[in-house]
């Protein structure tokens, strides 16, 4: 990885889901002064607009046409990202599980990715920004001056996924299963899967705690920092 601190710092942060990227992207986001953008907040506003609409989730063309009238808004909030679909706030309905898994089906149609990074595009132009998802290394910001890929065992990141969501939610055998349903979609589609970027550090954190993994992807930014000096 080359450090070219000479446009604004971008720092990838790609994963599976439930390997913590989006708590890790918000502290390191805070400690650096950067935006911090959630880009499967994006797919999942998508996929819930589907969902509003009865469109069918795998008809390429009609979502096509479903995005040309569909406006998304993130708004860097201190913990995560308010999330706007056509000006309505959503950031909890796109949560729910018949989102979730809505998301990871929208997202393998080329087009609708398209629309997705020319958007993250724009939204990191001006300002240095902290971006997670599952292309952002690869495909969003390919020179992107920190690419980290934040991994874990799936039954480690089922555990996690559970306890996030509560009591009275989906058992934990339900959270594995759909978890790993989700990470087969991203790890397997033609366009932009789910792989690290050949110059992103791989960080398994199975075995580590949050505060572990913050502290070496600070260390990761510090390091890249100092090189753009
Ligand atoms: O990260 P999050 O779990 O919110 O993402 C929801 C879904 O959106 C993922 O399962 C994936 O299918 C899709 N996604 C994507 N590319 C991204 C971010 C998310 O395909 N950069």
């Amino acid at each position: 990885m080359t450090a070219n601190l000479s446009s604004p710092l971008v720092v990838a942060i790609d994963g599976p889901a439930g390997a913590g990227k989006s708590t890790v992207a918000a502290r390191v986001a805070a400690r650096f002064g950067l935006l911090n953008l959630e880009s499967g907040a994006m797919y999942r506003a998508f996929a819930l607009k589907a969902i509003q609409t009865d469109s069918d989730l795998d008809d390429r063309e009609e979502l096509g046409r479903l995005a040309e009238r569909t406006r998304i808004r993130l708004l860097p909030a201190p913990l995560g990202n308010r999330v706007f679909l056509d000006d309505v706030e959503v950031t909890k309905r796109i949560r729910e599980p018949d989102v979730t898994a809505a998301a990871s089906r929208v997202s393998v149609h080329p087009a609708i990715r398209q629309w997705m990074v020319s958007m993250q595009r724009q939204l990191g132009a001006s300002s240095g920004i902290v971006m997670e998802g599952r292309d952002i290394g690869t495909k969003v910001f390919p020179d992107a001056q920190v690419k980290i890929f934040l991994d874990a065992a799936a039954e480690v990141r089922g555990q996690r996924r559970y306890q996030q969501n509560g009591p009275g939610a989906l058992p934990a055998e339900s959270v594995l299963e759909q978890l790993r349903e989700r990470d087969r979609r991203d790890r397997t589609r033609a366009e932009s899967p789910l792989q690290p970027a050949s110059d992103a550090v791989i960080i398994d954190s199975t075995d580590l705690s949050l505060e572990q993994v913050v502290a070496r992807v600070e260390a990761i930014v510090s390091e890249r920092l100092g090189a753009g000096d």
